[in-house]
């Protein structure tokens, strides 16, 4: 009789055993969590048990067919709650304050279905402005579009980072499986297990947002802690919730997988960047958002590193990062995910310079790399409640550009006036020190400091150049490219210089004011410092409107090259585009011709959106000619020896009126004018006469690739041009 109980007691235990393990292997993707609702009831799975309040009538249904199966393969119990629009979960802080998520990590999961879209649909909220807010999931409807919004609210960029993810029309009533993972150094949405959205994103979770997490709904601003009576919700969500879990943790691929019921992840979804009808193709743009100035332009080891002024939505404007490329060949750029990013002390990254500090004069080295130095405004301001008010600060890398860190003993220059910004730094061999300018927010003052080691910095002067503000440069340069006659530029963000001499305490200039560049599209240019061959590499934010549809804003100029040449008005500044453009040469034209104003259009075979075209015209027997370029017109008027260029702006476009877009005089000689034209898909740069002058501008080019040159007297014009490949081919 023993027997038979043994083998009862044995069978019952290893069914227990099994029921137990397959009942748990699944909620145990939930197990580590600071909380779980999968909501067969109003329980919390995991962690301390954050119970639900229930607001309104909800109905717990259960799954059937294909959606339990899916829900069950996905981690959850094939249990839901549908949510009508006016019922919603509260869970307040957690059942110990632990909704309040802090520190660098995070994990947030919603696997939901709509059942109807509105504009916006919060799903997992503890929300708030982006000064507040600490984390929220959102379905977000806009122009027709459906968006799956993530948002985590943190300090350390004084707003809040947002992901988001684009659902096709077929998929918004489908069922999804929303995460959203957060490290302290990148953020990351996958839907369905394929990753959707990713971004550099610093700092650690706000945690003293007040505000309970709601699911399935969000409050109302102010939000009034403690006295319920006087909040009220905005916005509800209507369709099911299968599970909802928060984790204080990264949590690892193979749970992100397991919870999306994929075996693996997939990281091919992003967007494909690069190919976007408005993106320029051999201009820097960043990969998405905004940017504007570059910044920390400096070559080492090969690489050419292309800081820049960036910031994605919600942000506060103190809070910049420095986005960060690189390149080979001043060409093809890839943006990286190193950028510098805002101090929790300092604030955020504004304008600045870097250099590369080749005979360790600031002691930072460790290792082999020399040190490269970034020279950063703290774009603080304490009005609003960010980081003492715009100091000088440094940071340094000793693994080559690839990480910074910030010097202890920032800040190396303290406030002087207003919000001072933008320090450029060069070395100068004749002083044997770093020269540091800067805008000093002070009418058209610039400061110059020095130092020996990049550390100590001291007063030398002021100057000033009329009409011009914001991110100085000042540099040696050779006059004629003979080094034994060095003469100092001095701009400033308009493009506005002056040439004149240093003697390593006060400058003095020696020509009038000129401009670097006469086009609409063209502020805040730096040059690179340490570059390979001495040569003065030059780049410029070209500030103009978002181009609809494109998911980044604003663009850089193409790098040129600047020189000093003594011409009869004086010594000017020349650029000419950088030789390396001859990387993206595809097909070559060359033609001389004889044209009237009855010629067969010389650039009808013309094609493409992207060229590189040299002209010199003969224009003795002509008043003017035109190129068009895809319903923009260079004209060159032969009497009053001035080009001018004018079209479409994305402003205008609707209105297709045609705006001036830069105008500078350039002389003939000989009788001929020479013009070396960039074109890409929203700019033209034109460069007269070998750089003498530069027009660098942004229109909105119409749908049609058309060419043209016209005249309306005899011209004999000498062509060569060479369409251009995408500089984003690998990408
Ligand atoms: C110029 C500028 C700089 C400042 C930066 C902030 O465009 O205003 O003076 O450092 O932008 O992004």
């Amino acid at each position: 009789m023993r027997k038979p109980i043994c083998y009862l007691a044995a069978f019952l235990f290893l069914f227990t055993s099994f029921l137990l393990f397959t009942s748990c292997s699944k909620p145990g993707v939930l197990r580590d969590a600071v909380a779980a609702w999968p909501f067969s009831d109003l329980n919390d799975q995991a962690g301390l048990n954050s119970q639900l309040r229930q607001q309104g009538a909800v109905q717990f249904v259960d799954l059937t067919g294909d959606e339990k199966r899916a829900s069950e393969n996905d981690g959850g119990d094939g249990k839901a709650v549908y949510l009508d629009g006016s019922s919603w979960f509260s869970a307040g802080q957690g059942a110990n304050g632990e909704l309040n998520i802090t520190g660098k990590g995070i994990t947030l999961f919603v696997r939901m279905k709509a059942d109807t879209i509105k504009e916006y649909s919060p799903l997992l909220t503890k929300s708030g402005n982006d000064q507040n807010m600490a984390y929220s999931i959102a379905l977000h409807k806009e122009e027709g579009d459906v968006y799956i919004e993530a948002m985590l609210g943190s300090d350390d960029i004084g707003g809040a980072h947002l992901l988001k993810y684009r659902v096709p029309k077929e998929e918004w009533l489908k069922w999804h499986d929303i995460l959203f993972r957060f490290n302290g150094k990148i953020s990351e949405l996958y839907i369905d297990g394929v990753l959707r959205d990713n971004e550099v994103t610093v700092g650690e979770t706000r945690d003293w947002n007040h505000q309970p997490v709601l699911i399935g709904a969000q409050y109302k601003l102010p939000y009034t802690s403690g006295d319920s009576a006087k909040n009220s919700i905005e916005s509800t969500f209507k369709g099911w919730i299968d599970c909802v879990a928060i984790w204080n943790q990264y949590v690892t691929d193979d749970k992100v997988a397991s919870l999306s019921g994929a075996t693996q992840l997939k990281n091919d979804g992003l967007p494909e960047y690069y190919k976007e009808k408005y993106r320029p193709q051999f201009h820097f743009t960043a990969r998405k958002n905004w940017l504007n100035d570059p910044n920390g332009l400096v070559y080492y080891n090969g690489t050419y590193h292309l800081f820049f002024q960036y910031m994605p939505p919600h942000r506060h404007g103190a809070y910049k990062d420095w986005g960060h490329a690189i390149s080979k060949d001043l060409v093809h750029w890839e943006q990286v995910p190193q950028h510098i990013t805002p101090h929790k002390v300092w604030g955020g990254c504004w304008s600045g310079s870097a250099i590369v500090d080749l005979n360790n004069a600031s002691r930072f080295q460790t290792g082999s790399e020399k040190p490269i130095i970034a020279f950063i405004t703290n774009g603080g301001s304490p009005d609003d409640g960010f980081g003492p008010k715009c100091t000088q600060c440094i940071a340094y890398s000793t693994d080559g550009g690839e990480t910074f860190t910030y010097y202890d003993q920032n800040p190396v220059i303290k406030n002087i006036n207003g919000s001072n910004r933008d320090p450029k730094v060069v070395w100068d061999p004749k002083s044997r020190k770093f020269i540091l300018s800067l805008y000093m927010d002070k009418d058209n003052d610039y400061g110059l400091f020095s130092s020996a080691d990049c550390k100590n910095w001291e007063y030398l002067s002021t100057v000033s150049l009329k009409g011009v503000t914001e991110c100085p440069g000042f540099q040696p340069l050779p006059v004629d490219g003979d080094t034994s006659k060095m003469k100092w530029l001095l701009f400033g963000a308009n493009g506005h210089y002056v040439v004149g001499s240093f003697n390593g305490k006060t400058f003095t200039p020696e020509t009038d004011v000129q401009t670097i560049d006469y086009g609409k599209n063209f502020y805040a240019a730096q040059t690179w410092n340490n570059s390979p061959d001495g040569r003065c590499i030059h780049i410029a934010w070209m500030p103009t409107k978002p181009y609809p549809g494109m998911p980044f804003e604003q663009q850089m100029t193409f790098p040129t090259e600047l020189s000093l040449q003594t011409t009869p008005a004086g010594i000017r500044v020349f650029r000419t585009p950088v030789k390396e453009i001859s990387n993206l040469y595809d097909k070559e034209v060359k033609w001389q011709k004889t044209l009237t104003s009855q010629s067969e259009n010389p650039l009808k075979d013309l094609t493409n959106d992207l060229y590189d075209i040299s002209l010199e015209v003969d224009v003795r027997k002509a008043a003017s000619f035109n190129i068009m370029v895809r319903g923009a017109t260079i004209h060159y008027d032969a009497v009053r020896q001035m080009i001018s260029f004018g079209g479409p702006t994305v402003d205008s476009a609707k209105t297709s009126r045609s705006i001036n877009l830069g105008e500078a005089p350039l002389r003939l000689a000989n009788g001929k004018v020479k013009l070396r034209i960039l074109v890409d898909r929203t700019t033209v740069e034109i460069y007269g006469n070998d750089g003498q002058v530069v027009l660098s501008s942004c229109f909105m080019p119409e749908e049609a690739m058309s060419y043209a040159l016209t005249t309306d007297g005899e011209i004999n014009a000498v062509a060569r041009i060479h369409s251009l490949k995408s500089a984003w081919g690998g990408h």
